[in-house]
């Protein structure tokens, strides 16, 4: 056995000789990390703020959660997803979204006999797309579901919360609100039949994406890129004009709510979605800045799911945002600077170093974020804390412990200032 493994592991070894990442996967590191934590800090704020508790889910799951959760006609799951057999024989699946995991955790846990539940989450998700800007294999999201949202404010609420993150991270004035109804089960389901009807008459003309989709899925086809399958779609019926009664009526009460609310958008009757689980509110805040990748957060309502998975009926509404894209189009509109509160103790001569492990302790205790660096040329290490944009070193050498002061050096402004530990400890609290 010991040997098949080293065999094994030989000959894994041989193949991939290449110690890189795997194409669409990257390391986040840097400013970019910087900007990632601002975005999870803010959302989980946000969270607070409109009453979410964070739910962490598996990364990986039996596959059946998404090809029945997100649907097995859509792209994610048909062409994207990451599924394997996993060592007991079981079909698993790397989370493509977070959704279908979710409501499996609702049901699987018995929440749903204590709604209403408000889930956030946020983590690493995998599609096997095309990379491009934007577009990764392992990306992340910042995920938000309401369980038990029977009302139409619901669906309101949710796209308040995402007004409010982008808000936060500054995107508002950058952003488009695309809002679309695809009505209610029975509307949506009648829709699909008037609409394969139609597009059957133009099937041979149809690009070849499209005709696979008028089996599968006709919705899709609505959103096509393709200019010879816009020029078909326009002639198409309208949903908005077959939808039943009630799903008119649900749509026109968000819409009226969201323009007390003053939130503006713009209706986009193509605006279908990804997964199949949508039913009467969808929703993408987009932008033109990102390049192709411009839908930075997508959502709405999904009645139909927990049932679907083997839950009882429970409406609910939710979205996610691309934590990459959030913060890519942050620093592309460089408006918000994230300053490192990074302090740097410097002390010169054995003194000095011996009572640094103290002195750290004793501002760590005050909520000073610090660092030291005991060795080497003040120089040198002045060039350390450039390059990790500290902005404060504290410096203390024999003659500063003898007067019982420390130089305190902003590094940016090149100010300095001789204090005392006391006044040391509230000058960086402050900074
Ligand atoms: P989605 O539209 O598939 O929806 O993804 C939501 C967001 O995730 C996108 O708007 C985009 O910002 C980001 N995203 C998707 N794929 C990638 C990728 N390959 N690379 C980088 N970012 C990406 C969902 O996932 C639904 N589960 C949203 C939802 C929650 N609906 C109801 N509740």
């Amino acid at each position: 056995m010991l040997v098949n493994l080293f065999i094994f592991a030989e000959f894994i070894d041989k193949m991939s000789d290449k110690i890189i990442p795997i194409r669409g996967m990257r390391d986040i590191e840097g400013g970019d990390a910087r900007y990632f934590s601002h975005v999870v800090e803010v959302a989980e704020q946000a969270a607070r703020l409109f009453g979410f508790e964070t739910l962490i889910t598996p990364v990986l799951e039996f596959s059946s959660v998404f090809y029945r959760g997100v649907g097995s006609a859509t792209d994610i799951v048909s062409k994207e997803t990451y599924s394997f057999e996993d060592r007991d024989g079981s079909q698993v699946t790397m989370r493509p979204e977070f959704t279908a995991g979710v409501v499996r955790g609702l049901i699987s846990n018995g929440y749903t006999q204590s709604l209403p539940k408000r889930y956030f989450s946020w983590g690493p998700l995998f599609r096997h797309e095309r990379p491009q800007k934007g577009r990764y294999r392992q990306f992340h999201q910042i995920n938000y579901e309401h369980f038990g949202a029977d009302s139409c404010l619901a669906d309101v609420d949710i796209i308040e919360l995402a007004v409010k993150v982008l808000d936060e991270l500054g995107l508002m004035d950058h952003v488009t609100l695309n809002l679309n109804s695809l009505g209610d089960q029975a509307s949506r389901a009648e829709y699909n039949q008037a609409l394969f009807a139609y597009l059957s008459k133009y099937e041979s003309e149809l690009s070849e994406d499209s005709r696979i989709r008028l089996h599968k899925n006709p919705l899709r086809i609505l959103d096509s890129k393709d200019a010879n399958d816009q020029k078909i779609v326009e002639g198409a019926p309208r949903l908005m004009n077959t939808m039943n009664a009630a799903s008119q009526a649900h749509f026109a009460k968000v819409r009226a709510a969201l323009d007390e609310l003053g939130i503006k958008y713009i209706i986009n009757q193509g605006l279908v979605r990804g997964p199949d689980y949508y039913t009467h509110t969808v929703f993408e805040f987009v932008t033109d800045k990102l390049g192709a990748q411009g839908t930075v957060l997508g959502g709405g309502r999904y009645d139909g799911l927990v049932e679907k998975l083997g839950g009882p009926a429970i409406p609910a509404v939710g979205f996610a945002a691309g934590i990459e894209r959030l913060y890519e189009l942050v620093m592309e509109l460089n408006h918000i600077k994230l300053a490192t509160k990074l302090v740097m103790l410097m002390p010169i001569g054995d003194r000095a170093v011996d009572l640094t492990p103290r002195l750290a302790r004793t501002l760590r205790a005050h909520g000073v974020q610090l660092i030291y660096e005991a060795a080497g040329q003040v120089g040198k290490r002045m060039k350390k804390a450039d390059k990790l944009a500290i902005n404060y070193a504290v410096i203390y050498g024999d003659d500063e412990l003898a007067s019982g002061v420390y130089r305190l050096r902003n590094l940016l402004s090149g100010e300095e200032m001789a204090l005392t530990e006391m006044d040391l400890i509230a000058t960086l609290k402050k900074a």
